[in-house]
């Protein structure tokens, strides 16, 4: 790692990192797509959409129960430490995220915007009541009204929660650093990011990734395993 220039922090003032699932490898939490990945193994349609939730709650609960398993037991890994410690050090920093583990906020991240919900949290399908927190791994009712329990977390052809796109459109905005970290960049809306971030603002944009990726525009390429370039990627 030590041939990877730097980047001084202290040269912006408004840093938003994207992430997805290959931030989470090194903590043991299998990644969706690529070798391992949870879609070569598993039929989204089968598994992760509104209308498999529909005919099959507990289908779509067993898919996904490995990410409440894992995540309940593991630990953040060097790469979400160092995100961590970038806000530390530059509190104008906003994590991003399409995980549902909260391995960032276990880091120490407080700036995360979790765009596709959490894995600890349930939610009734008869929603008798507000999500809550819930560690439990195998498909279960609703402790109120025993209706089946779904995750909260957003499903393919389901729609994300409009305060939620709105907060990410704000930080957007204004960024002068973007971090895309452990993403393949295919599911929308979090693909379009890049793109608009190149067009709409004039932040310097660093993907950092296992393989390179197909961006267009003015992107920079940092190609490894997370874990090991962001300890080593911020100089303060
Ligand atoms: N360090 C950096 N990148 C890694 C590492 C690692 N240790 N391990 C894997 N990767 C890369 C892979 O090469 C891949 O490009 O991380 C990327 C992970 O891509 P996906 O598995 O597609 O994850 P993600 O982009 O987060 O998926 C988006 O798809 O199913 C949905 O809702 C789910 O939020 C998820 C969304």
């Amino acid at each position: 790692m030590s041939n990877i220039e730097k980047i001084n922090v202290n040269d912006y003032q408004n840093i938003v990192v994207l992430t997805g699932a290959g931030i989470s490898v090194a903590s043991g939490i299998a990644p969706f797509r690529g070798p391992g990945g949870t879609w070569t193994e598993k039929d989204i349609d089968e598994c992760a959409t509104a209308r498999a939730l529909a005919r099959n709650p507990q289908k779509v609960w067993d898919s996904f129960a490995f990410v409440r398993e894992k995540s309940n037991k593991t630990e953040p890994n060097a790469a979400h430490k160092a995100l961590a410690e970038l806000e530390a050090k530059h509190p104008n920093t906003w994590i991003i995220t399409q995980n549902i583990d909260e391995l960032h906020q276990k880091a120490g991240s407080k700036n995360v915007i979790e765009m596709h919900g959490t894995i600890h949290r349930s939610q009734c399908m008869k929603y008798c009541s507000e999500p809550f927190v819930d560690r439990e791994i195998k498909f279960h009712k609703c402790p109120k009204c025993g209706a089946p329990l779904r995750y909260d977390i957003v499903l393919f052809e389901e729609s994300l929660d409009p305060k939620v796109m709105e907060q990410i459109y704000e930080v957007l905005e204004s960024v002068d650093l973007f971090l895309v970290v452990g993403t393949s960049g295919i599911v929308y809306p979090a693909a379009g990011f890049v793109d608009m971030v190149s067009r709409t603002t004039k932040a310097r944009i660093v993907i950092v990734n296992l393989e390179k990726l197909n961006y267009r525009g003015r992107v920079e390429q940092i190609n490894g395993k997370a874990e090991e370039i962001l300890p080593n990627l911020f100089a303060f």
